[in-house]
């Protein structure tokens, strides 16, 4: 894996860093104990969890370079004094699950495209303070976005300059954040980069998502709901490849440029679940079909050629990573447990419950 010895930016907000990504981030970038501070700026929705940076904030040189802030992104007064203080903005920060997308929207607009904005117009007056002389220089902005722009890939890996086919609330809400901050870059100058990352998994991830969901669920003997006929493919990314790309991006992309990054780990969601069930030693009965999720996405492939000649490079391979991850699940049920209790319950019966009744053997 390629990393830089010397940080460039070295006062980091990073905003939803209290999530399953931006905690790793958080986590591995402190680990590296070379000086970086860090604000976290997160709301604290349902999957925003101060346990995810337990390891940081017990830590005493990490917690004298660390400050948690509770907070939205999409609130001016919290943001723009954070980002007065910032080097650049890493930003996390979004409501990221499809079906709870489908299930009620709102939320999506307001943080993955209001939000960005908030944080676009909080560097844009830093900007002003840069060239008036007030500060050094404007902060740079990384927007985390997603493959799920490009929409439902049947062949082929899509390339950073294709078109934006987005078919979900969450989607086309990653497009508008995306779409805007590029805006910026092209409209005020301001610096401005865009990661564009695929199915991520690993420790820590919450269980709301396919393979934390059906570990969890096969741990205690549930039924693990598959959506239509489970052979949708997705392009499975380690949770510690993913954060390192984010930052290898912050410190070497280029201003203005959006990166793909993929995984090369391509799967149906029926090996995945597959592979899972092997590991905890499970057995494939406990699997359902159930009614597919509208719009369902088919694929999703992307060519990974730019971030490669950035110089960065994935370093866990799929099988030892989806191990790594049940086990990592096996031994730290005080983690997930509380999370899937109070308001899990009603939206697992919302989302599930009518599927589970109609469901039938998969196969
Ligand atoms: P997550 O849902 O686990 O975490 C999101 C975090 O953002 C939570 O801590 C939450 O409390 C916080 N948050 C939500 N709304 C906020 C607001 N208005 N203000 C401040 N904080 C807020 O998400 P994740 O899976 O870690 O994803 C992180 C980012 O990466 C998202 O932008 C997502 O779109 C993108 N992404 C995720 C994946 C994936 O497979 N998980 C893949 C590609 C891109
Ligand atoms: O591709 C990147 C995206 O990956 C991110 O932008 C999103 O934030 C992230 O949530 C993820 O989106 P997906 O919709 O691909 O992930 P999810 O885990 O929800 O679903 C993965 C696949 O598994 C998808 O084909 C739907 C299917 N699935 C999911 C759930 C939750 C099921 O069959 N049953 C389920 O219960």
């Amino acid at each position: 894996m390629t990393q830089s010895i010397e940080p460039h930016f070295r006062r980091l907000l990073v905003t939803g860093g209290a999530g399953f990504i931006g905690s790793c981030f958080v986590r591995d970038r402190m680990a590296r104990r070379d000086g970086t501070q860090i604000v976290v700026l997160d709301k604290l929705t349902y999957a925003g969890n101060r346990a995810n940076l337990a390891a940081v904030e017990a830590d005493p040189e990490q917690a004298a370079r660390f400050r948690f802030v509770v907070g939205d992104i999409a609130d001016s007064h919290i943001v723009a004094p954070l980002v007065a203080e910032a080097d650049a903005v890493v930003n996390f920060a979004a409501e990221s699950h499809v079906d709870r997308s489908i299930l009620e929207p709102v939320d999506f607009l307001r943080t993955d495209v209001l939000g960005v904005h908030v944080l676009l117009e909080a560097c844009r007056e830093q900007q002003a303070r840069a060239l008036a002389g007030d500060r050094a220089s404007a902060p740079r902005l990384l927007q985390v976005s997603t493959d799920e722009v490009y929409g439902s890939v049947e062949t082929g890996e899509s390339r950073e300059g294709d078109r934006l086919e987005p078919r979900s609330p969450y989607s086309s809400a990653k497009a508008g954040g995306e779409l805007l901050a590029r805006s910026y870059f092209v409209t005020y100058g301001l610096d401005v980069v865009i990661t564009r990352g695929s199915n991520t998994y690993g420790p820590f991830h919450h269980p709301e998502k396919l393979i934390p969901l059906f570990i969890t669920n096969a741990i205690d003997d549930q039924q693990l709901p598959l959506y239509g006929d489970g052979l949708q493919r997705r392009d499975w990314l380690y949770v510690a490849d993913h954060a390192g790309a984010i930052g290898h991006v912050l410190e070497h992309g280029r201003s203005g440029e959006i990166y793909n990054v993929p995984a090369a780990n391509e799967r149906t969601n029926r090996d995945v679940v597959a592979a899972l069930l092997e590991r905890l030693g499970k057995p494939w009965s406990l699997v359902r079909t159930v009614a597919d999720r509208p719009g369902h996405d088919r694929r999703y492939a992307m060519d990974g050629t730019k971030l490669a000649a950035l110089g960065w490079k994935n370093a866990m391979p799929f099988e030892e990573g989806l191990a790594a991850t049940v086990d990592w699940f096996r031994d730290n049920e005080a983690w997930w447990r509380p999370i899937k209790s109070g308001q899990w319950e009603e939206y697992y019966r919302r989302q599930y419950s009518a599927r589970l009744a109609n469901s039938r053997d998969a196969g």
